[in-house]
């Protein structure tokens, strides 16, 4: 499994659209069990398929002590309020900012076996969710800043880009061999 960092061009790429006719079960019964030992063992809130080098719509969200599966996620509203906090990426190591998005979100999207769900979303999750879908259209939240914002944390955007290498070589050493750890747990229990 590889992890893409920013500078990867697979970030800015648009992912598709599972096919529950075409693509096997099992295949995305892969993808999803890679984002969840990934997501545990990062310690993030949340991964999208392309951020570990698969461009298919799947992404997860790991908050409030639940992991949540989101497949061909689509959006069927968005409030008009807003809320300004900060966000950061695991592809984008030591970046963080703040972010204005809707609060509130309607999100229809499937599960493994290719039901329909439709489910109303605030705040964190909210959020996540939106973070995550941007992935799924190659869109990061430094997009979503504005220029003045983004020229602030220009060096540290620089700074991810140019170690790019780096933080291949450490997710590679330390983050896989702790994915295996979870997934022996996981294997076990
Ligand atoms: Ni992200």
């Amino acid at each position: 499994m590889e992890f893409c960092f920013i500078g990867d061009p697979k970030l800015k790429q648009q992912s598709e659209e599972i096919s529950f006719e075409n693509d096997s079960k099992d295949e995305i019964q892969e993808i999803i069990d890679n984002l969840k030992f990934t997501v545990v063992a990062t310690r993030g809130v949340g991964l999208s398929a392309v951020q570990i080098g698969i461009l298919k719509r799947i992404f997860v969200t790991n908050y409030g002590g639940e992991i949540k599966v989101f497949i061909n996620p689509e959006f069927m509203y968005k409030s008009e309020e807003g809320i300004h906090d900060d966000e950061g990426c695991l592809s984008i190591p030591g970046v963080s900012a703040k972010v204005t998005r809707p609060s509130v979100v309607t999100i229809k999207f499937y599960d493994i076996d290719g039901n329909e769900h439709i489910e109303t979303f605030e705040e964190i999750m909210a959020r996540i969710i939106q973070h995550e879908s941007d992935h799924l259209d190659g869109i990061l939240f430094i997009d979503r800043l504005s220029p003045a914002r983004k020229s602030v944390i220009r060096k540290k955007i620089d700074l991810a880009r140019k170690n790019r290498q780096k933080h291949i070589e450490y997710f590679n050493t330390v983050i896989i061999p702790k994915i295996e750890f979870v997934k022996s747990k996981e294997s076990k229990s």
